[in-house]
């Protein structure tokens, strides 16, 4: 029995392929290259749903109907965001999603993708004391998240990075969140379940919730001021290097260097680019240290360990990186909880018992 179900095939999908030896992601046919920084975001929804949906129109009318969801979310959930606070700003994200209804139709699906890039900066500002703007429907889908965030337009260089992440991260095979989304869409419960299954799996430091980490090491490393013997430290202490290592790649996770790359767009002179020249160091200090420590893995850098220094350049706080990560990963969650639903099959795994027996009475 594989511990972790480890190349353990549990679904057959059309949606996403992650190979793990050549360090290829592709989707729906397309390599992450060729839709990473070409396609936006709304059109990469328009092809996960693909023929999950018989009223699916064209990319640029879905454009326009997430924009439509964005403010259906805002005019929804709005009254409610003030009593959310009182949690972290992931799980108060995550209670707003659950009051959505749990429909099947596309104006559902919409909803749920639409939300966490709705929620977040609405969140956000009522917690440092600033009242959430609402949604311009008609604006790109990242735009307009950070429109909302920051209440000034972005400029096209930091809406294109953010659009960028969010293809980046819409799909990733049969990952801990879409097998947990896959598990509850097999029962038949609704998409809003389905998809806060995910929400509960993504939060997770082993998952989606490494970024945030990310950022405190770079922060710790840059005040111990010797990054390899900190790094040591935390191998000695049974730590593990958040941004690092994953159970399917054995190379280089492909979407580090997308995200790189728009580091280093980003980056020129200022605090971005200081940032990724430090963490440049970092990461090769890491590599160094995990191959002594560990090897007989091949442990390299991840997804998160870019998307920290991204997400800290758009603005996010540390702690509202994994809702931007829910806000990528919602489309794929939603595609795979549909794709499932057509199989018709509960998920429905066995378990070895390996405890005690009750005493058989003669
Ligand atoms: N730092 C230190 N050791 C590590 C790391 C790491 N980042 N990653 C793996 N290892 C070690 C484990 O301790 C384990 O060692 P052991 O066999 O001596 O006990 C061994 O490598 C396990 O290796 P794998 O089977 O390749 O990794 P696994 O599938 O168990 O873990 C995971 C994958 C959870 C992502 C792990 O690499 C990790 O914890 N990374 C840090 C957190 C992180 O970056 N998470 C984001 C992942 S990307 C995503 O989900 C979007």
């Amino acid at each position: 029995m594989a511990n972790g179900l480890d190349d353990v095939v549990a679904a057959e999908t059309v949606l996403s392929d992650v190979d793990g030896l050549g360090g290829r992601l592709t989707i729906r046919g397309h390599s992450l290259p060729e839709l990473a920084g070409r396609w936006s975001y709304a059109q990469v929804v328009q092809l996960l749903l693909d023929g999950f949906f018989d009223d699916l129109p064209g990319d640029v009318e879905l454009a326009a109907r997430l924009g439509q969801a964005r403010s259906e979310v805002f005019e929804r959930l709005r009254p409610m965001l003030p009593s959310l606070l009182s949690v972290d700003i992931y799980s108060a994200m995550r209670a707003g999603m659950a009051l959505l209804p749990d429909g099947e139709t596309l104006a559902d699906a919409l909803r749920l993708i639409a939300a966490p890039a709705v929620l977040t900066p609405a969140l956000l500002r009522l917690r440092r004391g600033e009242q959430p703007l609402a949604p311009d429907a008609r604006a790109d889908h990242a735009g307009d998240m950070l429109r909302m965030l920051n209440g000034t337009v972005a400029s096209p260089a930091l809406t294109k990075a953010l659009d960028t992440y969010l293809v980046t991260v819409c799909d990733h095979g049969l990952n801990a969140s879409t097998f947990a989304t896959r598990v509850v869409a097999s029962t038949q419960a609704g998409l809003t379940s389905a998809v806060l299954a995910g929400l509960g799996a993504l939060k997770g430091p082993l998952h989606g919730g490494a970024p945030g980490p990310v950022i405190e090491m770079l922060d710790a490393i840059a005040a111990h001021g010797d990054a390899a013997s900190w790094l040591r430290d935390e191998i000695v202490h049974g730590e593990r290097i958040m941004g690092f290592g994953h159970r399917i790649y054995r190379v280089r996770d492909p979407r580090a260097d997308v995200l790189k790359a728009v580091v280093r767009q980003l980056g020129g002179e200022g605090d971005t680019g200081n940032r990724l020249a430090f963490a440049e160091k970092v990461e090769q200090a890491a590599l160094d240290v995990l191959r002594a420590a560990k090897p007989e893995r091949s442990i390299q850098t991840n997804v998160e360990f870019y998307t920290a220094l991204l997400l800290e350049a758009a603005g996010f706080p540390t702690d509202a990186f994994s809702n931007v990560f829910a806000a990528g990963r919602a489309a794929g969650w939603v595609a795979h909880a549909r794709e499932q639903q057509t199989t018709g099959r509960l998920i429905r795994p066995q378990s070895r018992y390996v405890g005690p027996m009750p005493d058989l009475v003669a």
